[in-house]
């Protein structure tokens, strides 16, 4: 089948510029997979304007599997080609030079919670912008979300450093965290009236960390932990007799982590789910570490954390999910598990120099941990929202 199979729905690109539904490839070496290496090698480059390093970017292989995997939400993904590029493809089957592409858009609806959210992603090469290639890309995003029914529309930005208050920081409804007013994707978003719901912070724990310092978490954080949790630390697996507790934890993180006023709700995850989960990670070549805290009398899950990291690149990795059960909450298990993994990701992965995480800037009690930990700020992640008019007029 040729890759222009699926003509890509009518939008008003500035002339010159064509729109092309990314076709989705059995494999990364076939010829109809260069808008996936285009999606990762745009969203690079934008990496490289905001941190100045690629650790957060896309590969193509996290593109391919994402869009294999539409059991939780449905996605598409767009791109935009210079025209000559998009005829020659379209006419001989020539694929696109990876410079002719110079924007993608990525559509992510949940499918099994959250009917009412679309969220959307537009990211254009910086030497091709302000000239009316993002306006229709959301445009389009907005027009997909309605088709759906969608009356919540969701994005994001992201930064290299918070501004301090003041005239060029914008700052969120929940009044912690702030964004460059005056950067591009903050000025696009609000012109196109989306509010800066809340910000999270982004920080990075150098490693490796120094051991004094994690010796004392360790034992405090046991000490106030008592006899009854055990931990355990599951390496690129979670244990079939632990599936159905895991989901918990993760279905909880859909509810206890603050939203600022993003209208997130539960996000229901079961064994199938976090199996699907794990299979992604093998597809992504990603390993990770989950290390949970066992209320032993009960048999209960209380806590658990996760780093996940690409098995190709071993300087850095990401600290994932982190959540102590309610009813577990006030006993240190939150930095007994995370030194648990910290433990395990030195003695796995000793050459892993950095840890990226995102805390929002209200969870206090999370962040105190992570500075605890060492953790530094290195940027924020801002979650915007636009709520389109509810026609519900029945
Ligand atoms: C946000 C982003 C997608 C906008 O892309 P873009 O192609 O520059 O968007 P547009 O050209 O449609 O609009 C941007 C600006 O150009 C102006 N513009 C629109 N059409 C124009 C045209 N034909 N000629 C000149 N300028 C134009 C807009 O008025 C807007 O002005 P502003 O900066 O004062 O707000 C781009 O800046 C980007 O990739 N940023 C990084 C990723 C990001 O943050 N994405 C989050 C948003 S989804």
């Amino acid at each position: 089948m040729s890759s222009v199979a699926r003509t890509a729905p009518e939008v008003p690109l500035p002339p010159g510029y064509t729109l092309v539904e990314a076709p989705h490839p059995a494999s990364l070496d076939d010829a109809d997979a260069w808008a996936y290496h285009a999606v990762a090698d745009v969203g690079r480059e934008h990496e490289l304007e905001v941190h100045g390093y690629d650790d957060l970017a896309l590969r193509p292989r996290d593109v391919l599997s994402g869009m294999d995997h539409q059991e939780y939400a449905a996605k598409r993904r767009f791109v935009v080609v210079r025209s000559a590029a998009a005829r020659a493809l379209i006419a001989d089957g020539v694929p696109p030079a990876v410079h002719d592409v110079v924007a993608y858009l990525f559509v992510l609806q949940p499918a099994t919670s959250n009917a009412h959210l679309s969220d959307a992603f537009a990211v254009v090469r910086p030497q091709e912008r302000g000239r009316g290639i993002g306006t229709p890309l959301l445009a389009l995003a907005e027009r997909l979300a309605a088709d759906a029914g969608r009356t919540v529309l969701l994005s994001n930005t992201s930064h290299g450093t918070e501004p301090p208050p003041g005239p060029d920081a914008l700052a969120a409804t929940t009044g912690a965290g702030r964004v460059p007013a005056d950067a591009p994707g903050p000025r696009f978003l609000r012109a196109h009236g989306y509010v800066l719901e809340q910000v999270e912070r982004h920080s990075v724990l150098d490693l490796p960390a120094a051991p004094a310092g994690l010796d004392a978490h360790r034992a405090a954080a046991r000490e106030y932990a008592g006899p009854d949790y055990r931990v355990h630390t599951w390496t690129d697996e979670v244990p079939e007799e632990w599936l159905d507790q895991v989901a918990v934890l993760f279905t909880r993180m859909s509810t206890d982590a603050p939203t600022g006023g993003v209208e997130f709700g539960e996000d229901p995850w079961d064994a199938r789910r976090v199996r699907t989960w794990v299979g992604e990670q093998a597809e992504k070549r990603n390993g990770f570490l989950v290390s949970a805290a066992e209320h032993v009398p009960t048999g209960t899950l209380a806590a658990f954390t996760v780093f996940l990291y690409p098995r190709d690149r071993d300087d850095f990795a990401f600290q994932e999910d982190t959540l102590v059960l309610r009813e577990h909450r006030g006993r240190r298990l939150g930095m007994l598990v995370k030194v648990a993994n910290l433990d395990a990701l030195a003695r796995e992965r000793p050459a892993t120099r950095r840890v990226h995480t995102w805390n929002a800037q209200e969870n206090d009690h999370m962040l105190a941990i992570n500075v605890a930990l060492g953790f530094r700020p290195a940027g924020v992640w801002a979650a915007w929202q636009r709520r389109t008019t509810s026609e519900d007029g029945d």
